[in-house]
């Protein structure tokens, strides 16, 4: 049976009804369209596509055009599911008519569901007037990869009274700005509960422990595909990367060994060829 694609309002109404989702990366039509196969109800075209597919190593210098580039594919083969699209650093920060211009591009050009973008309470005032502009927006806050570096790094946050108090105050000022759900990335498992108890919208949590709405994972990481390092909160749930390599390396052992390709994967239609050599 086809999935129902989950809307705006569901979001609130799986909350309200304790029933709970997940939400996986896919950068491109075929991960995609995998995941539309499945159960998963939200796709995310994360500017994490600048590690995962571009080998960058922070998500800093991945642009809109890139994001456009990559959502496009995403929401054609995935037509069943919620497709959110990443705004990139850069690209909302300087004032909040940039901010509505960029998530204007990105909804038009791609047919996307909602954008994303980070930050807590600083960026309250903008998500207002993206949201009062017509604009669905999710938040994201705790761990933001792209200002890690001002963070000290990729590092758990909420891990003091003092900062915990202030992941609270981000999250209520992202929902009275009116997200209708927020990323939650990296904090203690006590700190994604009293945010997720603090909201009346769902909490997506990502290496945030288990009492929160929904569980985020790049599809990289728990299918066992990205090699370069694996965070703490991340499970593999499958080791395709083994058996990538493992076919890749039959291939090339059959195609030595003259195995591949046999009749079966051949044209063998008999042609007379004309004797031009
Ligand atoms: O870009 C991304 O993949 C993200 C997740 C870490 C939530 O923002």
């Amino acid at each position: 049976m086809a999935k129902k694609k989950m809307t705006i309002l569901d979001f609130k109404k799986y909350k309200e009804e304790g029933r709970k989702f997940t939400y996986v990366t896919a950068y491109d039509y075929t991960t995609a369209s995998i995941v539309n196969d499945s159960e998963c109800e939200i796709i995310l075209v994360g500017d994490s596509l600048g590690m995962i597919m571009l080998g960058y190593t922070t998500t800093v210098g991945v642009t809109v055009d890139d994001m456009v580039h990559h959502i496009r594919p995403v929401v054609k083969g995935a037509p069943d599911t919620f497709i959110v699209g990443d705004m990139p650093f850069g690209s909302y920060n300087a004032s909040p008519e940039q901010a509505i211009m960029t998530a204007n591009r990105i909804l038009m050009e791609t047919n996307c569901d909602c954008v994303k973008l980070e930050g807590g309470v600083v960026m309250a005032p903008t998500i207002r007037r993206m949201v009062d502009a017509g604009i669905p927006v999710m938040g994201h806050i705790g761990l933001t990869p792209q200002t890690s570096t001002s963070l000290g790094g990729f590092k758990v946050q909420g891990g003091t009274p003092e900062s915990a108090a202030k992941l609270i105050a981000d999250a209520k000022a992202l929902e009275e700005a009116g997200v209708f759900s927020m990323v939650l990335e990296c904090v203690p498992s006590v700190v994604g509960k009293a945010i997720q108890e603090a909201l009346t919208i769902p909490v997506l949590g990502i290496g945030a422990g288990p009492n929160v709405d929904c569980q985020v994972l790049v599809t990289q990481d728990l299918l066992g595909m990205y090699g370069d390092f694996k965070p703490k909160f991340v499970k593999q749930f499958a080791h395709v990367r083994e058996e990538m390599v493992r076919g890749l390396n039959q291939f090339h052992e059959e195609t030595l060994s003259g195995e591949f390709p046999s009749p079966e994967y051949s044209f063998n239609k008999a042609v007379d060829i004309p004797k031009l050599y």
